[in-house]
């Protein structure tokens, strides 16, 4: 493992490739392989300690390509088993709730937040327990969006069903009074316009996406792990199942120079 080792990035399936856009925005000669666990998604209805021994699993898979840090680009995933990844792994992990909440924090001025996500997500309390850990003073509203993940992946993202929906899931947080909003899920960075419309100007939607990959950066940085190379980066896309439906719904999430998935076959735990 050096430098020139790529970045292994897990979801539990298309959703993660949100995270990858902003880490091979941020960072263009870096290598990644992603793994999307589209046999077994989704996470955001399981239990924790099912997600724990998928991610070891997904962990394991992706170390024999020698990567040199291990981002879990979902949201459920990092709230139920980033912990134990860190303690577990002899590379530097990272999820994308402490980046979330780490510009959640630094964005509220009235300190009331809301947070939505998978009932996983928001079950594990894990960015209320991080957005407190920095600003004990702040206040969370959270709220669990379980349609959102499959409206997004039928390709309804700016559909009129869609807005009702939001708009019955966010409600709530107009009474709240929240200045700023966590898009606590993979899926969510597409709804930002149906979002930003039901909550109105006067709140900043967080986007962990962009968050996590300025926190990869720092990481690879101080660990002295920064591809200094000036060609582009090589990227490798793995799935559990179906390469074709994640490279057409896959498109949608990174773009069209999505490159040809391979099949993964994960040792079971
Ligand atoms: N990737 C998941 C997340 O960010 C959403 C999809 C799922 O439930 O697996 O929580």
């Amino acid at each position: 493992m050096n430098r020139n080792s790529a970045i292994g990035v897990f979801d539990s399936g298309i959703g993660g490739l949100t995270v990858l856009r902003e880490i091979t925005r941020l960072l263009p000669n870096e290598n990644t392989v992603y793994l999307g666990d589209t046999a077994r998604v989704p996470y955001g209805s399981k239990s924790k300690e099912t997600i724990e021994r998928y991610s070891f699993e997904i962990a394991a898979f992706l170390l024999k390509y020698d990567i040199k840090m291990l981002v879990a680009a979902c949201n459920t995933a990092s709230a139920f088993a980033v912990p134990s990844l860190k303690t577990g792994l002899s590379i530097p992990v990272t999820g994308v709730i402490e980046p979330g909440a780490r510009a959640a924090a630094g964005a509220t001025k009235a300190g009331r937040i809301g947070v939505i996500g998978t009932e996983g997500t928001i079950k594990s309390s894990a960015y209320t327990a991080a957005i407190k850990a920095i600003k004990p003073e702040a206040e969370t509203f959270v709220q669990a969006c379980p349609l959102f993940v499959p409206l997004v992946e039928e390709g309804w993202a700016e559909d009129e069903v869609t807005a009702i929906i939001a708009q019955r899931y966010l409600s709530g947080f107009q009474d709240a009074g929240i200045d700023t909003l966590v898009l606590g899920c993979t899926h969510y960075p597409l709804l930002k316009d149906t979002i930003a419309s039901v909550m109105g100007e006067g709140v900043t939607l967080i986007d962990s996406a962009a968050s996590t990959a300025i926190e990869v950066k720092k990481i690879l940085e101080e660990k002295g792990l920064l591809n200094n190379g000036k060609a582009p980066g090589a990227h490798r896309f793995f799935v559990t199942d179906s390469p074709e439906r994640f490279m057409a719904v896959g498109r949608r999430f990174f773009g069209e120079n999505l490159a040809a998935a391979e099949l993964a076959i994960l040792t079971e735990n």
